[in-house]
């Protein structure tokens, strides 16, 4: 698709589609980007050339994150950051994480093109790693911006066995942290991955906070044996108990509140032969819901059905916690502050809340957040049907500027 560049809303979205493409996607297919790989420092380039056109200095930080800065009034002062990621899942859609970005760095052109300098800088991040695409780990960049990455965090291995330590300066990586005097807010833009937006007929919403995750990895072991020779009876199938762990997860889920989500979305079988019967599975077990009670309480209660069925088919079953992030409320002063620049754009100001993770989770444990949400096609994201109409994003550009101007004006 070729975007016609009327506004600043729509060269956010064609630059979203540029980036959407090799060298920019690690796959000539559709787009993947993960944490690290070629396209993703190739792409780090190209967004760094579009934040210095816009008027900023920019650096890497020692936690691979591209950061642009545009000075307040008062050279060195504290920065409202605008930020989202440039990594995707695998074959991704085009607007999930880049557009946040993208539409940070046209609020900074508009200010720099009118010669506008506010009370605070500006910075806009480029975040790594808030997928957890590549890594058995997720937002491990913006979590060292905010000061939150905890011992060990750093110790880990991708699908192919390249450790992060081989790839970045691990040692040095939390010294990207910033302190809590140095950033006075945080904004995210981001599609809104969910219906809610197109069904009220609305181009943005303010979101009032992001649902809770826990994450797994679970690992199911059996004995393998021959597929043509050992009778059903007698067999300890891994792969076959995983298939009844999954139908549990979902029907725990299903059985609780609509906020209320299990998802199963890796699974992976040894040894991987058809007429073997597996004698090792493995599978993620991703948690969501408004409240961590609610989400924990739910984990517990399928995690407890995993044991019980690998009890009764003679398997042994463990799960590693590898990703727990509480509810992230948005800062009520700011929800005012976005609500009142929908209004002045034009818009009615409408509020929901994101089931789907953001570093802005990460980011209120240094300062306070909101985040605008942008409608996308049929809801659909994590696939590469997502679309967003480019004057929705320029709608939501608006209601930035209008947040960015309202939050000059308070400061
Ligand atoms: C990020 O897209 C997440 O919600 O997992
Ligand atoms: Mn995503
Ligand atoms: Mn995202």
């Amino acid at each position: 698709m070729v975007t016609t560049l009327t506004t600043a809303g729509a060269r956010a979205v064609a630059r979203c589609e540029e980036l959407a493409r090799p060298p920019y996607s690690d796959s000539a297919e559709g787009l993947t980007r993960t944490w690290l790989s070629p396209a993703f420092h190739a792409a780090q380039k190209r967004v760094a050339e579009w934040m210095a056109e816009a008027g900023m200095t920019v650096r890497r930080d020692p936690a691979t994150n591209l950061i642009g800065r545009y000075e307040g009034a008062v050279p060195g002062g504290p920065a409202l950051v605008i930020g989202s990621h440039l990594d995707s899942v695998r074959n991704a859609g085009h607007y999930d994480g880049p557009l946040g970005i993208m539409l940070g760095i046209e609020a900074v052109a508009a200010l720099a093109a009118a010669g506008t300098r506010l009370p605070f800088a500006i910075e806009v991040h480029a975040y790594g790693d808030e997928e957890g695409s590549r890594f058995p780990a997720a937002m491990l960049t913006s979590r060292a911006v905010a000061g939150t990455l905890a011992p060990g965090m750093l110790d880990i291995t991708d699908r192919d066995g390249v450790q992060l330590a081989d790839l970045v300066d691990t040692v040095a990586f939390p010294a990207a942290a910033r302190a809590p005097g140095e950033v006075i807010a945080y904004l995210e833009a981001h599609i809104e991955q969910g219906p809610v937006l197109e069904a009220e007929g609305l181009a943005v919403g303010t979101v009032t906070g992001i649902a809770a995750q826990l994450r797994f990895a679970c690992e199911v072991v059996g004995t393998a044996g021959h597929a043509g020779t050992t009778a059903m009876a007698l067999r300890r199938d891994a792969v076959a108990g995983l298939a009844e762990m999954v139908l549990a997860a979902e029907d725990v889920a299903r059985a609780g509140p609509a906020d209320l989500v299990a998802t199963v979305g890796v699974i992976e079988a040894a040894p991987g032969a058809a007429n073997v019967i597996s004698g090792r599975a493995g599978f993620t077990l991703d948690v969501r819901a408004g409240l961590a009670a609610t989400r924990d309480a739910a984990a517990e209660a399928i995690l407890s059905r995993c044991h019980a069925i690998a009890e009764r088919r003679g398997l042994a079953f463990a799960a590693r916690p590898v990703h727990d992030l509480p509810p992230a409320p948005c800062d009520p002063a700011l929800l005012h502050l976005l609500d009142a620049a929908t209004a002045a754009a034009g818009h009615r100001p409408f509020r929901l809340v994101s089931g789907a993770g953001h570093d802005a989770m990460i980011l209120a444990a240094l300062c306070p957040t909101a985040m605008l949400f942008i409608r996308c096609r049929g809801g659909v994201s994590h696939n590469p049907a997502e679309h967003v109409e480019p004057a929705d994003a320029e709608a939501a550009l608006q209601v930035m500027s209008g947040f960015i101007q309202r939050l000059g004006a308070t400061s």
